[in-house]
């Protein structure tokens, strides 16, 4: 990432600029196998077991679109999703041709801006789920010299400040997915967002949090099954290896288990899509760090701590 797109973030010490089985439309997927206890081999009988948790090999993917898929946690997500092509048909949405080639110019990757509702209409027609990962991206005002001990200073381009993309923005792709028919979206934002002083609001005088709680609280009253996803401090670090911790109302920024990595936040994404248990939640969302606590496997254990749903 060039420095002019680097964002600070609170949550770094020191802050820095930095069953195969699921159900679908509310119906269980259910497979059978033949089992033969002892007695009934015996008599050749064969006995017909259903099977409600185990894989689904005849259930259809689900058709997934990742929006701010040329973004860093978007593609992960989005590559996340064509990894599991046996549950998962992919799609990406991208700002610009240029993200498109960037992450490998596949037919499934659209282009679209989504503070025109229009050009991100064909992306959302027809997918199952929407996993929202656009945000508006301060960028560095020219002349910072670290070596001065200066701090950087920030701004949003005109047009792509928090209100138009994390509100605006964000609101187009929930009223286009409600009339798409979607049936359930992961939207990921951020920690801080209980508190309206949270430096995050100052950068760029763009108030993000405040924008991107609007458009939570608009996600949680669409009435589309949803999952919030508020980050702490994203790392570029490895995934799968660190204890995941949930919270809500900003408990986890008074610790110092206040940050987590970007394929972690992504596998978390991916799971949301596939448990019940994260339905019309949200949740805050750390981890500890790596070696510290057991690494998270169990995610249907990690939704079910989380009973907020908003
Ligand atoms: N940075 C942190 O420490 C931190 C902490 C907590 C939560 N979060 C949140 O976590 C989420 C993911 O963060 P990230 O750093 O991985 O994201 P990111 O790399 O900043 O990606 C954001 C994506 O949004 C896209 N986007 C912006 N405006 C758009 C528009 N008008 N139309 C379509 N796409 C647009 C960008 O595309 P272009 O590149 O083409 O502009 C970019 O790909 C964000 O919501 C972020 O606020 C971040």
């Amino acid at each position: 990432m060039a420095s002019s797109m680097l964002v600070p973030s609170v949550f770094c010490s020191p802050p820095s600029p930095g069953c195969i089985f699921r159900r679908r439309g509310g119906s269980p997927l259910v497979s059978f196998r033949f089992t033969s206890s002892g007695s009934e081999r015996k008599k050749g009988f064969n006995r017909l077991a259903l099977s409600v948790s185990a894989a689904a090999a005849d259930s259809p993917p689900s058709t997934v679109l990742v929006t701010g898929a040329g973004g860093r946690t978007g593609e992960i997500v989005y590559k996340k999703l064509k990894e599991r092509s046996g549950q998962f048909t992919a799609r990406g949405l991208v700002r610009t041709p240029e993200s498109k080639v960037k992450i490998g110019n596949a037919d499934d990757v659209y282009v679209g801006d989504i503070r025109d509702i229009g050009s991100i209409i064909p992306a959302i027609q027809g997918i199952d789920a929407l996993v929202i990962l656009t945000s508006a991206v301060p960028k560095m005002k020219p002349g910072f010299d670290p070596s001065k001990g200066e701090r950087p200073e920030f701004y949003f381009e005109e047009s792509a400040l928090p209100e138009q993309v994390d509100w605006i923005g964000q609101k187009n792709q929930i009223d286009a997915a409600k009339s798409a028919g979607v049936k359930q979206i992961v939207l990921v934002g951020s920690m801080g967002g209980t508190d309206l002083n949270n430096p995050l609001n100052n950068i760029g005088n763009g108030n993000i949090l405040v924008w991107k709680r609007k458009a939570e609280q608009y996600l949680a009253d669409s009435g589309i099954p949803y999952t919030i996803i508020r980050a702490g401090g994203l790392q570029d670090t490895a995934g799968g290896v660190r204890e995941l911790l949930v919270g809500r109302d900003d408990e986890l920024l008074k610790t110092q288990t206040r940050t987590i990595a970007r394929s972690d936040v992504a596998e978390v994404c991916i799971q949301a899509l596939l448990l019940e248990e994260a339905k019309y939640k949200a949740l805050d969302l750390s981890s500890k760090p790596e070696g510290d606590g057991i690494p998270t496997t169990d995610f249907k254990d990690l939704f079910s701590k989380i009973t907020a749903r908003f």
